[in-house]
């Protein structure tokens, strides 16, 4: 199984690839993730949502607007009607045959292969989407602490809290960014600790300082989102677990 190591024990942080390899390839879709596999990353970074009728899906925005030929949003269309759209085009012509694939879809091609660091997006919209995201994945035995492993992550973290009750065996990451010049408490660091074990900053509120005080709480750490080289070259020195990069190789 895929071990991650504390920034103590290995210098070079690993490879995590955002929704795929969203600056090659239309984020969240096949594509992208058969992309970012081919670039080499130890994890696919992906996002769920879920469908009126629903049905979990691999969805960054909880609109279809920006990444597909269609309007709306994901929790007023049904499954068939997201089937419908064009995922690609929005990005380049030569992806018009790219769908939006639903998770099982997702768990079905890369569950065991790959790590996967599932964002829960936008839960307060998804009653009992925790609950479906659980189901999936442990009738897949994709809970097991062997093989490449799945980490969730959110925003929300009453919905983390949530996910933790229902399978404690899944490691947690609490991602945070700043609000309005206001850092991490010491005061919420121990608050994430009773659920989770990685606390994931925005790259534009990284320090040394945070980082130092994030390990210093028991955490781990993944950066996000790696847009450039000069970028992956100043974190070098920051010892953190992971990077989370639209551009894999540059990783
Ligand atoms: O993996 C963290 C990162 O994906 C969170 O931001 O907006 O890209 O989902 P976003
Ligand atoms: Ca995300």
């Amino acid at each position: 199984g895929m071990k991650i190591k504390s920034a103590s024990e290995s210098r070079s942080p690993i490879k995590i690839g955002h929704r795929g390899a969203a600056g090659y390839c239309p984020e969240n879709t096949f594509a992208s993730f058969h992309r970012a596999l081919l670039l080499g990353v130890d994890f696919l970074e992906m996002d769920v949502q879920m469908t009126k009728d629903g049905e979990l899906v691999v969805i960054h925005d909880s609109t279809v607007n920006r990444t597909t030929n269609g309007k709306g949003k994901v929790k007023d269309l049904t499954l068939k009607e997201i089937k419908a759209l064009d995922a690609g085009s929005w990005f380049d012509s030569r992806f018009s045959s790219e769908k939006i694939p639903s998770f099982g879809e997702f768990l079905d091609a890369f569950g065991g292969k790959v790590g996967i660091l599932l964002e829960i997006k936008n839960p307060s919209l998804y009653p009992g989407i925790e609950e479906k995201i659980a189901n999936e994945l442990l009738k897949r035995g994709l809970t097991s602490l062997e093989g490449p492993q799945v980490i969730v992550q959110s925003f929300d973290q009453y919905s983390l809290k949530k996910f933790h009750q229902l399978v404690p065996s899944i490691q947690i990451g609490v991602l945070v960014k700043k609000i309005t010049g206001k850092g991490i408490s010491d005061q919420e660091l121990v608050s994430f600790s009773s659920y989770a074990s990685f606390v994931n900053p925005k790259i534009t509120m990284v320090s040394k300082r945070l980082i130092s005080r994030i390990h210093q709480h028991g955490f781990k750490t993944f950066i996000w989102t790696v847009k450039n080289r000069n970028e992956v070259d100043f974190l070098r020195h920051y010892h953190v677990e992971g990077l989370i990069c639209d551009f894999p190789d540059f990783l």
